[in-house]
């Protein structure tokens, strides 16, 4: 699947080292869903979490190129396990995108098997279905206790779930998904994004008018700062919103949002959870953040013209490179997790400075990338 193109060396030592790492993992792991690694451990989650698709997508990145089958049997057994979830659809929030692009769709595009194919196209039924037409985007989360009040919160993460809208267009010969995805993009491109570049993590509307009421914190350390993760997540859904529809807006404002992340990180390349924090609060990394911001930053880099491309493809190789240097595990038998030194929720004071599944997906995607593969399952 590769291309034939210069790799740099470490991007192969890597590539091998998380290799070998995974298929070790995949014997005390096997079909389970890993987030956070607590004392060189993945928990594992239920399969209704948002982040079920990341092992499993990790799986298929590597078996793509490696065609290990011990890779290809678990993440088929992940997938199936996922239909649980499919049919008790009440579980199901925004991130049916998240969940079923690295699964089924990604199956469906290594191995052409239609069952996965029709599990993808399900999915993006259930994410369209959670468009508000009033207010023109997609629907967070369902509530979480009886007396939740959140029909109108939109999340900036769900940028990264409009890709299976797209695809299920294109499968389907159906407009209608793509037009969810543009209509929930086009309100993140004039409600999310800052002037400067950096984005909200929930923006609240009223589900009822559309009207829009404010920020919220959410993940980040407040309404008005500067989640880091929520950033690549905005830098990389938009990345791939141009890709998919060719529209401008999406491209100029994710370069608005790929300066604002470059400019502030780091000297070694790895932000912080949050880019505006009060002194007074600890700067713990997140590498996951950094991770994501680097696999978008290499898709924009494509897509810009040839005087630009080197503007963030440089700092994708930076952060690449310090994720593989400064950050792995690689050595450590005891520790299961790849890349370390992720924080999943500061706020809430959830599994704060330890390796995280989507930090260890998207370094293997961003090293792929490098590697010059073509199947990446987003696009
Ligand atoms: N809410 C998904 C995330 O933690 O990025």
């Amino acid at each position: 699947m590769a291309e034939d193109r210069n790799v740099p060396a470490w991007v192969e030592e890597a590539w091998d080292k998380a290799l070998e790492k995974t298929i070790r993992n995949t014997e005390r792991i096997g079909s389970g869903f890993p987030h956070a690694s607590v004392e060189g451990k993945y928990d594992l989650a239920e399969p209704n979490w948002w982040m079920a698709g990341f092992w499993p997508g990790m799986l298929w990145l590597l078996y793509a190129e490696s065609c290990d089958e011990r890779l290809k049997t678990v993440a088929e057994q992940c997938e199936e396990r996922l239909d649980g979830v499919l049919d008790e659809y009440t579980r199901l929030d925004h991130d049916i995108g998240f969940m079923w692009t690295l699964t089924s769709l990604a199956s469906w595009k290594l191995l052409g098997n239609e069952v996965s194919r029709k599990r993808a196209l399900k999915a993006a039924n259930f994410l369209a279905a959670r468009f508000n037409l009033a207010g023109r985007y997609i629907r967070a989360w369902n509530p979480w206790s009886e007396n939740d009040q959140n029909a109108g919160f939109a999340i900036i993460d769900c940028s990264m779930n409009t890709p299976l809208l797209y695809w299920a267009s294109e499968a389907s010969g159906d407009p209608r998904y793509r037009h969810i995805a543009e209509a929930h993009m086009d309100t993140v491109v004039q409600h999310f994004v800052r002037a400067d570049g950096s984005v909200y993590h929930i923006v609240d509307f009223d589900p009822w008018t559309g009207e829009r009421r404010g920020g919220i914190g959410g993940q980040g350390f407040a309404a008005e700062s500067a989640w880091s993760r929520g950033t690549a997540w905005a830098l990389y859904g938009l990345t791939l919103s141009y890709h998919h529809t060719g529209k401008q807006a999406y491209l100029d404002a994710a370069k608005r949002v790929a300066h604002f992340f470059i400019a502030n990180l780091p000297e070694d390349s790895v932000p912080h959870w949050d880019f505006r924090l009060p002194p007074e609060i600890v700067k713990y990394r997140d590498s996951s953040a950094g991770a994501i911001a680097a696999s978008g930053l290499l898709l924009l880099a494509e897509k810009v013209g040839p005087l630009e491309d080197h503007l963030y493809r440089g700092p994708a190789e930076r952060i690449l490179e310090s994720l593989y240097r400064n950050y792995g595990a690689w050595d450590n038998a005891e520790e299961e997790g790849l890349v370390t030194h992720g924080t999943s929720h500061y706020p809430e004071g959830r599994n704060i400075d330890v390796p995280l599944i989507y930090g260890d997906y998207y370094f293997v995607e961003g090293l792929a990338r490098l590697k010059g593969t073509r199947t990446i399952f987003w696009e």
